[in-house]
């Protein structure tokens, strides 16, 4: 068959509407995505949707209509509360169902006796119902398991030679499928987030319940309430992971996976703006803060990210609030709901004796993941490994004990010699701490991770984090405390003290400080100040 390639002139309109009148398929634009369109009171025509698409047969369709009057002889009730949500938002991106009138083909809602219908407010949509007649079925006009299409050429990548037409009406506006509620039951239940929102929902009709599977998927042995939430669905051919987290955590944690995985398996789908930060090929799909954006070119993205040819996608998630729940619960499912939750990392520092270990201690108290560099450091050296090697081979292997342990003494004599040495030593065991601290930072479960880290700034570990934080305090304090917990003379106290930065150095790199000239109590009360301000930055992520 030759897909008639149609646009939206009356005499166009007219062709498919006629197409539509002999029981053929048509697709259609709509505000929402393209829909795959048959008259939903043939029910042969409607049975070809199915084949079509390779539709599941237990699967309903949506039925479009232009006029309020065609709900009669579709539906045998319609709630009082349908009828102020209808008022508000149709025509619109808004399905309800409702009790199915007998009448029409059972074929049509794959059984159900309930019937999902919709009001769309494309014009040529709203043309093309009026001037053919019928009420329309259509679900969105992909094949199976695919992204929906939002434009022409999305449903001929699909459908080309399988459907008699497509009118081509250009992008979508909305960008994804309708929101689906339940008026059947109370309160109403929404069943596929839209672009008709939760909270506009809840601005008509006060109480609404939004299905569990609509963040988290159906779990084992659940019954699908709506057919559509247990298929796959909306996916590139690639693997997609949705990945939580800040712009740079993201970037680091892809550049990460990708250097595990090789060249070319690995590709992203990010913010606008944030492209520049990532190391493999990416696909943006809208601003951070921006739903509708997203919304609108998320389903173009998922498809252009087959062009790449990745295995591997990684996938920048979106915010939940508004119309942005659409957007999440669409990639969620591309993903088969795979979420990654990137924790997000504090940098502690300071100069010895200012108190850090304290505020590191109270922390992990308080649910951060303690990673301590200098436990690192110590390990990284252990007999055996890569990093010991690698100093014998600068530093000779005068540096070992009999045993085969670092003989930390001689490592320092030699280190500490000259500018020149103390950097080879830095650039062979500062790398080998970075990856045991992504490794440490990888395997969190926690929300909040904190790197402390006394050469936070000098080691580079600052680009790791999302915050810096340096603990600070009196001079005369801090020898006081160093004196009170190690067993050093006062020469080495001196020693060690003078061979730290100044707190200026602190003050102009930390992006916030913590200020321990007080008693213990306003340490913790400073400290909870400061995860205050995490939390926040997490929620606006
Ligand atoms: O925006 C849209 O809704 C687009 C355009 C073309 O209007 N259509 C669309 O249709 O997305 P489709 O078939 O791809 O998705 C319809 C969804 C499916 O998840 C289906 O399970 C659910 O609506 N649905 C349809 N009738 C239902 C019913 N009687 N009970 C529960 N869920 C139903
Ligand atoms: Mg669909």
């Amino acid at each position: 068959m030759e897909t008639l390639h149609l646009h939206t002139g009356t005499q166009d309109v007219e062709c498919a509407a006629q197409l539509l009148r002999d029981g053929q398929l048509v697709a259609i634009p709509t505000e929402t995505v393209y829909g795959l369109a048959a008259d939903a009171r043939n029910a042969a025509a409607v049975e070809s949707i199915f084949a079509a698409k390779g539709r599941p047969q237990d699967n309903p369709l949506i039925v479009h209509i232009s006029s309020l009057h065609q709900l009669d002889g579709l539906v045998t009730d319609i709630p009082e509360i349908a009828q102020r949500l209808a008022a508000a938002f149709w025509p619109g991106p808004l399905t309800m169902i409702f009790k199915r009138d007998p009448s029409v083909p059972a074929t049509v809602s794959a059984g159900l006796d309930t019937l999902a219908v919709r009001m769309p407010s494309h014009p040529t949509a709203r043309a093309l119902i009026a001037a053919s007649g019928c009420p329309l079925a259509a679900p969105s006009a992909n094949t199976s398991g695919r992204p929906s299409p939002t434009c022409a050429e999305h449903v001929l990548e699909d459908l080309n030679g399988r459907i008699a037409a497509v009118v081509d009406a250009g992008g979508c506006s909305v960008g994804l499928e309708s929101t689906v509620i339940d008026v059947t039951c109370e309160p109403i239940r929404v069943y596929r987030p839209g672009a008709v929102t939760v909270e506009m929902l809840q601005s008509v009709v006060g109480q609404v319940q939004v299905s569990t599977a609509v963040t988290r998927g159906l779990q084992e042995g659940e019954k699908a309430l709506s057919p559509g939430m247990k298929y796959k669905h909306y996916a590139p051919k690639a693997a997609v992971t949705v990945v939580k987290g800040s712009a740079r955590a993201f970037a680091a944690f892809v550049a990460r996976r990708a250097a595990e995985a090789g060249e070319g398996e690995v590709a992203a789908l990010c913010f606008d703006d944030e492209q520049h930060l990532l190391s493999v090929p990416s696909v943006c799909y809208g601003a951070r803060g921006d739903a509708r954006a997203q919304a609108r070119r998320l389903f173009d993205a998922l498809r252009a990210l087959d062009q790449t040819g990745a295995k591997t996608v990684y996938a920048a998630c979106p915010q939940t609030k508004g119309v942005g729940l659409a957007v999440y619960n669409r990639l969620l499912r591309a993903a088969g709901f795979s979420l990654k939750k990137l924790p997000y990392i504090i940098g502690l520092t300071g100069p010895t004796g200012a108190g850090k270990s304290e505020v590191a201690r109270y922390l992990n108290g308080h649910g951060c993941l303690h990673i301590d560099t200098d436990a690192l450091a110590r390990r990284a050296v252990e007999p055996g490994t890569a990093c010991l090697q690698r100093l014998v081979d600068a530093f000779s292997a005068d540096i070992l004990n009999q045993d085969g342990t670092l003989n930390r003494g001689e490592l320092a004599r030699r280190a500490f010699a000259d500018e020149q040495h103390h950097q080879l030593l830095n650039s062979i065991v500062h790398p080998c701490v970075i990856d045991m601290t992504w490794q440490a930072v990888d395997a969190a479960w926690q929300d909040f991770v904190l790197i402390d880290a006394p050469l936070l700034f000098e080691s580079g570990m600052h680009r790791m984090c999302d915050v810096t934080v340096a603990v600070l305090s009196d001079k005369e304090e801090r020898k006081r405390r160093v004196r009170e917990r190690d067993d050093a003379s006062e020469r080495a106290i001196e020693l060690r003290m003078s061979a730290q930065p100044e707190d200026d150095f602190y003050l102009q790199r930390a992006d916030q400080l913590l200020l321990n000239d007080d008693t213990l109590e306003t340490l913790h009360m400073r400290t909870d100040a400061l995860m205050w301000t995490w939390r926040e930055a997490v929620a606006d992520a």
